[in-house]
């Protein structure tokens, strides 16, 4: 990853590749952002009308590149739009689309507001989201493929104060997560199979001392995991459930995290399309965000416990795969009807919730790529949140709000519940084709206790990022959910 120094030198002074300022668009045209003056006063004062000169508006996504002439160390400005609000998230996001159209330099100086902690916040987050790159699989010979940004510098007036130097390391920290949910996600689902996934997180998770167990394939049937055992039945790699732990001496409340990993779903027997298929091997995302708000909360120690449930699988037709019409039992010994294969994430859910619930945490939230219904609800940006609980649904969609993911409420109307009735089983695991995203949540509302604050992620189109890069978000795994869910980690720490 990019490393990010903080320090209240002279922007203009610093020797870089570029220096990075932001635009505001004001009232009567374009307004140099706090942070720019130093940078203003070494270009002669005339930077403003220079950048309108050049069409610069000052709007959000807005970047203008200009020449530095020698006026100050570095040979590029980079101006970057701001929009007309102090809003944190845009802020977050122009230092991303800085950092992503900066690519391949070796040091940039961000001469951005960040006079407060939040600001540092925001800077860092969005430098350090946006210089991402997943080369792994490129050859040496791909040369137009810049590396992300080597070292960032930023200034801020606040340095040395206590609270920016936390948010700092908060962000590098946030940033480390967010990231490797980025790989895993992006990683081809013919190099993380069941079994690496749960490698990839026993060693993250190790790395941090986070306790972790794995149960396989083999103690999954023997323990009664019917929904893991069903979905990962067809693959010639079984399945695996992950448990990983972070204790607190002195926490008096927990929280229980449960993620979708299913490391491809091709559908099973019930065969998606193929164009459907592109992106499947993103259908662990909800697992791997588990994993990077565990590894993120080891490092951060919040006054809480947390433990993360990684329910993987691999979903693939075959002579062994589960059968349109099989009755499976769940753990714990609800039966259900696997009526279409392709609704795998609930059942392999299903199990984890049953399991995660015997623990009797304070909360359980799950996280999940599951239903191309929320895409079609509320398109491929905005998660949505449902819940047995309104408070809970309430507090997720401010605290997701306050971090900058976009996430939605919405309802579990009991009256879809019946149309998840099977006339030979407790359960069928589709329902009414209308309201694919609530259903979905309706049966994992089933394997849930009535009195333990539960609440769903459905993040199947925000996980994943199929067109043009924007602000800091890459192309590909987006490593969503993990800020809302670190800050609901806190906020249990603290408050319920
Ligand atoms: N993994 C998919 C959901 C998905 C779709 C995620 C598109 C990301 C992008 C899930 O397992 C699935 O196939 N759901 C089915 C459920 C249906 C059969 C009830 C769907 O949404 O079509
Ligand atoms: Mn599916
Ligand atoms: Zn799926």
């Amino acid at each position: 990853m990019s490393t990010i120094t903080i320090s209240s030198v002279n922007p203009a002074r610093a020797k870089a590749d570029a220096v990075v300022i932001g635009l505001q668009a004001g009232a009567r045209g374009i307004k140099l952002a706090a942070g720019a003056e130093a940078i203003d006063e070494a270009y002669g004062g005339t930077l403003r009308k220079t950048l309108q000169a050049m069409g610069a508006t000052g709007k959000p996504n807005d970047l203008v590149k200009l020449p530095s002439s020698g006026s100050v160390g570095s040979p590029l400005i980079v101006a970057v739009g701001l929009g007309a609000a102090d809003d944190l998230e845009t802020l977050r996001r122009a230092a991303g689309a800085a950092a992503r159209a900066l690519a391949g330099s070796a040091k940039v100086v961000l001469a951005l507001p960040a006079s407060s902690a939040a600001e540092v916040d925001a800077v860092a987050e969005g430098a350090l989201f946006g210089a991402y790159a997943f080369r792994t699989y490129r050859s040496a010979s791909a040369a137009d493929h810049k590396a992300p940004v080597k070292a960032f510098e930023l200034v801020s007036s606040a340095a040395r104060t206590r609270s920016a130097k936390a948010a700092l390391t908060r962000s590098q920290i946030v940033a480390r997560s967010v990231n490797l949910v980025r790989d895993l996600v992006n990683t081809p689902p013919s190099d993380l199979r069941p079994a690496d996934l749960a490698d990839a997180a026993t060693k993250a998770a190790r790395s941090v001392k986070l306790d972790v167990q794995v149960t396989d394939d083999k103690a999954l049937r023997r323990g009664g995991y019917g929904g893991l055992t069903a979905v990962g039945q067809g693959s010639t790699h079984g399945p695996r459930l992950v448990r990983l732990a972070y204790r607190h001496p002195q926490a008096t409340k927990s929280i229980a995290l449960v993620g979708k990993g299913i490391t491809f779903d091709s559908g099973g027997l019930s065969l998606k399309p193929a164009t459907a298929m592109e992106w499947m091997k993103s259908d662990m995302g909800g697992a791997a965000a588990v994993l990077g708000t565990l590894v993120a909360a080891a490092r951060l120690k919040p006054t809480v416990n947390v433990t993360g449930w990684l329910a993987i699988a691999e979903n693939m037709p075959s002579g062994s795969a589960q059968r349109p019409g099989d009755v499976i039992t769940i753990y714990g010994g609800r039966t259900v009807e696997v009526l279409n294969t392709d609704a795998e994430g609930r059942l392999v859910l299903a199990d984890a919730l049953v399991r995660a619930a015997e623990e009797d945490p304070d909360v359980i939230v799950d996280v999940a790529t599951l239903t191309g219904a929320q895409l079609v609800a509320l398109g491929a940006r905005v998660s949505g949140i449902m819940a047995n609980d309104d408070e809970l649904r309430d507090q997720i969609f401010a605290l997701s709000t306050e971090v900058g993911e976009s996430m939605w409420p919405m309802p579990l109307p009991d009256d879809l519940r019946k149309s998840l009735d099977s006339p030979v089983a407790d359960l069928a695991n589709i329902g009414n084709r209308y309201g694919g995203m609530l259903t979905a949540g309706l049966f994992l509302k089933e394997f849930v206790p009535k009195g333990t604050p539960w609440a769903h992620l459905d993040i199947a189109g925000p996980s994943y990022n199929e067109g043009d890069p924007y602000g800091y978000t890459p192309k590909g795994g987006t490593g969503t959910a993990v800020r809302t869910l670190l800050r609901l980690v806190e906020d249990v720490a603290t408050t319920r």
